[in-house]
């Protein structure tokens, strides 16, 4: 069995143009709703990486004719609210946590009965969350006695809508209730703790279907129809936050990133950023089907250590590894705090990167919500990723201003959402090159 590794040599910075891939949350957002209009959806700028690949494969596997991708472009024939099929044997989501959730609301719906599996590490990921709520609502699913996948989701399950206050600030919970709505008789209400990303609700209002806002609350009533539309994916800030933390972090960096996503629950990571003394400039300015979008110019600064305030944390919940690595290259101390749910992530989120910036040489202290930073000389050395493909992105940008060599272990997983990172990484400027490894006999 061989991994993939990857190993950075020290220095250098980061310049020219770059487009990251596609926006993961919209990309999965796309084949769901696509799926469920009536009428064909154009996508393009969709994300071709393992997770939103998943989703894709997922409704094929219940009758959904989906054509594409083909350097981004996907064709989906919707079939209509009632139009799936059921699926010959269970879905495999890989590592995807936002295929899961999403689906498991949207599939208690059905007349069929559905089951989802996973990788390990989205095995052991909390489902309960989404369950309980729809579970109020009516369905019937079983899951493991820890609450985790995988999840049978039986059919023929009438729904009733339900109004319903998150624990936890989740865009994927309140999407997860949002689609069994559209299943359910009367009114679903989900009302957030802070803002969440809001793709779903807007790619619904995009398609014709009437979704009401007010502050922390959304609501939509069940039955109405989703019209087809055009959608063209922006790239994805939580990929482009990898490099506006690396241009930053490295001397004499100077990059633009192109046709970024900007919406206004994504951009924890730039006010974050800025506030720790980021240079970056907004320019070309646009909507692009209900979504915000920019060009990034980044040039790197020196940034000093900031405590990060709570209420940014949803906002930039995808880009604290990286964040993370700022704070290490940053003069003074950093602070997280209420950021539990990063131990609920791909990984343990915090003690991971507090074990690898910690054998970097790091001074990080992890917290039960979060982690505190001293920033200073980041050494080298050889950290392990475990297959969370943030963790070794971020790592890798650490050697933009490491002083040895740094080696990044269990890096395939980089592929679920920014499958050509190596190479544009590489052609912006950072000395990074990939390996396959054979686990047994080193
Ligand atoms: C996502 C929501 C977030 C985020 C995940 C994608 C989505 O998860 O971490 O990568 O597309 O809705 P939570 O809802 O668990 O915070």
């Amino acid at each position: 069995m061989s991994e993939l590794r990857f190993h950075l040599t020290p220095g250098g910075c980061l310049s020219g143009r770059v487009r990251v891939p596609g926006d993961k949350s919209i990309s999965h957002r796309s084949i769901m709703l696509g799926a469920l209009a009536d009428g064909i959806t154009h996508i393009t700028g969709f994300l071709e990486g393992e997770d939103s690949l998943a989703t894709l494969a997922a409704f094929r596997a219940m009758g959904v004719r989906i054509e594409g991708p083909d350097a981004g472009r996907v064709t989906v024939h919707g079939v209509g609210l009632h139009g799936l099929r059921e699926p010959q044997g269970p879905l495999y989501l890989g590592n995807s946590g936002t295929s899961m959730r999403l689906m498991t609301g949207l599939l208690a719906g059905q007349r069929f009965t559905t089951v989802l599996t996973g990788d390990r590490s989205l095995s052991g990921r909390p489902m309960q969350r989404v369950v309980d709520p729809l579970v109020r609502m009516g369905a019937r699913i079983d899951a493991t006695q820890q609450g985790t996948a995988p999840l049978t989701i039986h059919g023929g399950c009438m729904l009733s809508g339900i109004d319903y206050t998150m624990p936890v600030a989740s865009a994927q919970v309140k999407s997860s209730l949002l689609l069994a709505g559209l299943y359910a008789q009367g009114a679903t209400c989900v009302t957030e703790p802070a803002p969440t990303r809001d793709h779903t609700e807007r790619m619904l209002a995009g398609m014709g279907y009437a979704v009401e806002r007010s502050d922390a609350r959304v609501c939509l009533e069940g039955g109405h129809a989703l019209g087809a539309i055009d959608i063209d994916v922006p790239a994805d800030i939580s990929s482009a936050a990898f490099f506006l933390v690396g241009a930053s972090i490295a001397p004499d960096s100077d990059l633009l990133l192109e046709h970024v996503g900007m919406n206004p629950t994504r951009t924890g990571i730039v006010d974050i950023l800025r506030r720790m003394g980021a240079s970056i400039e907004l320019s070309n300015e646009r909507d692009v089907g209900g979504e915000p979008v920019a060009d990034l110019r980044v040039r790197s600064a020196p940034l000093h250590g900031i405590d990060i305030p709570p209420g940014l944390v949803p906002l930039a919940i995808d880009e604290f590894p990286v964040i993370f690595v700022a704070a290490a290259c940053a003069t003074g101390q950093t602070v997280l705090t209420g950021a539990g749910e990063l131990r609920v992530k791909e990984s343990d989120r915090i003690q991971v990167m507090a074990d690898g910036l910690q054998t970097l040489g790091v001074r990080a202290r992890p917290t039960p919500d979060g982690m505190i930073i001293e920033g200073g000389p980041i050494g080298a050395g050889r950290v392990h990723s475990h297959g969370d493909h943030r963790i070794a992105m971020a790592f890798a940008m650490s050697a933009l201003r490491a002083q040895g060599a740094i080696d990044i272990d269990d890096c395939a997983n980089v592929n679920t959402s920014f499958p050509d990172f190596v190479v544009l990484a590489r052609g912006a400027g950072l000395s990074i090159t990939s390996h396959h490894r054979e686990r047994c006999g080193e």
